[in-house]
Parts: structure tokens; sequence; C-alpha cells
């Protein structure tokens, strides 16, 4: 645990003096054909994550692997453009490792965003959905193991994980957008295989409106550690077995494009009134 804190201290401390500041007021982390918003990110500073002590590298395609520290609508922002999977083989204490670098930050606010395959059937791809809770029925947990009580409790209340009020900010700039911003709830899947037909039913019926492979440990983490999460999913695909179609990555990609200007306009007025 010394060690975890030592770690988590030396990787805050080095973007410190890349950032030339510890004045961050939100930390984003951009999910699959999402990280373009980095682009909008002004004076920015870019830290490639294997620049960072202890930081993991990723390693899939549409995840630059950098973080992008600098100004967003007035605000100073951090963003993780790509982030770590468990299905990439990293545990998940490593997956939650940068969202615990961020409150070392001082960084009480995340917005987490992500690709998904839709559950629900009145939606199509390319909506926006507020996550309102999620669902793991996978049995691993970021905070499984001696818990780093310099970070948060043992047990910690997940009813609050994403924030009341920065929910009802979202859906207010929405409103005003005139954009159909879903809410539902997102359940993890381990990956890297899509579900099954099967799995997507048992989904359904659980309550799920979108399936996909991650946010959930972040969330938890920053749960744990008593940070504001907002989250947003972006429905790239129709999840398995709803349409007579094969699923694939570079359809989450493209769809993640088509939506682009969409979640963007979204994303920068939220950050704006935060
Ligand atoms: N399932 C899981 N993860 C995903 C999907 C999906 O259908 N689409 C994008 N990420």
């Amino acid at each position: 645990m010394i060690n975890l804190k030592k770690k988590i201290e030396e990787a805050a401390a080095y973007i410190v003096s890349k950032a030339g500041t510890d004045q961050i007021n939100i930390a984003m982390v951009l999910g699959s054909g999402l990280g373009g918003l980095a682009d909008k990110i002004e004076d920015p500073i870019f830290i490639p994550y294997s620049e960072i002590p202890s930081f993991p590298v990723s390693t899939v395609p549409g995840h630059m692997g950098r973080l992008v520290i600098g100004n967003l609508q007035g605000k100073r922002v951090l963003c993780m453009q790509g982030r770590f999977h468990w299905y990439e083989g990293y545990e998940m204490d490593t997956v939650v490792f940068p969202i615990q670098v961020m409150k070392t930050l001082k960084i009480d606010d995340l917005l987490l965003t992500n690709a998904a395959g839709c559950v629900n059937e009145n939606w199509k791809p390319g909506d926006l959905m507020l996550i309102t809770d999620h669902i793991k029925l996978m049995g691993e947990n970021p905070l499984r193991g001696m818990n780093p009580d310099f970070l948060g409790p043992r047990f910690f209340d997940m009813t609050t994980a994403y924030n009341k009020d920065l929910s009802d900010l979202a859906r207010e700039v929405a409103k005003k957008q005139n954009l159909d911003l879903k809410e539902g709830v997102y359940q993890l899947f381990a990956g890297p295989s899509f579900e099954t037909p099967a799995e997507v039913r048992l989904a359904r019926m659980l309550g799920a409106d979108a399936v996909g492979m991650s946010t959930v440990p972040e969330a938890i983490a920053a749960a744990h550690m008593g940070m504001r999460t907002l989250g947003i999913s972006c429905m790239t695909n129709m999840a398995a077995g709803i349409l007579d179609q094969p699923l694939n990555h570079q359809e989450v990609l493209e769809t993640g494009n088509m939506v682009k200007s969409k979640f963007e306009t979204l994303v920068q007025e939220i950050v704006r009134r935060w």
C-alpha cells in the first residue's frame, strides 16, 4: 500500500512538472472513437502514457494513449485520450490507477465517456446516453484487496456514483441543444469478445440499456475517493443479436466519428457550465 501511494504520487508529480500547474478543474476519459474532443483543448500539453512513471500503456486502435492538459471552455481540463481495459490484460487496480492519480492531483470531478452496444431496442446507433447507473456481474472489482485507506474507505456508497447534479446539468444542456439525450443503465462485460445474443437478452432482462467493456471500474474507483462522476455513452452499434449482422470494431469507430460533432457540442457546453 505504501508502494501504491508512492507510485500514485510519483505519477502525479510528473504530470504537475509537465503541466506546470496542479490547478485542474475536470478530468475526462474519452472512449473509443471519441478522442477527437481533445483536439478542442486550447494550449494543450501532451504527455504520452509511456513517459509517466507507473502508467500503463493503452493497446487499442482508436485510443491515442496520452494525457492532454489545457483549457476547454474556460475550464482547465485533464483529458485521457485513450483508456485502459481489463481485457487488455491489466488488473482492475491498474485500470483505475490514472483515476487515483487524478484525485491525487486534487481533481474532484470526472467525465467518463465510452462507446457502447445499444441494448435498448427503441434507440439507434448514434444515440447518446446519460449513464444513470451500472451493472457489474463480473466478480472483479478494482478495490479488491487491501483497502488503500489514504484514498477512501473500505466500504463505500454506489447509489450516488453517477452524480445527480452533473446529470441534471447534462439533461439541461441537451434540452437547450434540442438533443435527444437518452438515459439508462450501462452493463459491464469483460470483453474482448463482444457479447453473445443470449447475453444481450440477459442484460436487457436485468434492466441494462447499453453494454460495454469499460467505465465501470473507473466509476467505482471515483466513488471510492468521493469524486463526482458524469457518464456519457455513445451507442455505436446495436448490441449482438438485435440486427441480423455481425459486430465489428470498425463500426464502433465509424459511428463514433459520425456523432463526433453532436458529442463534442454537448460535452463542451456541459464543461462550460460545469
Ligand atoms: N459490446 C461491448 N462493448 C462495445 C460494444 C458492444 O456491442 N460496442 C462498443 N463497445
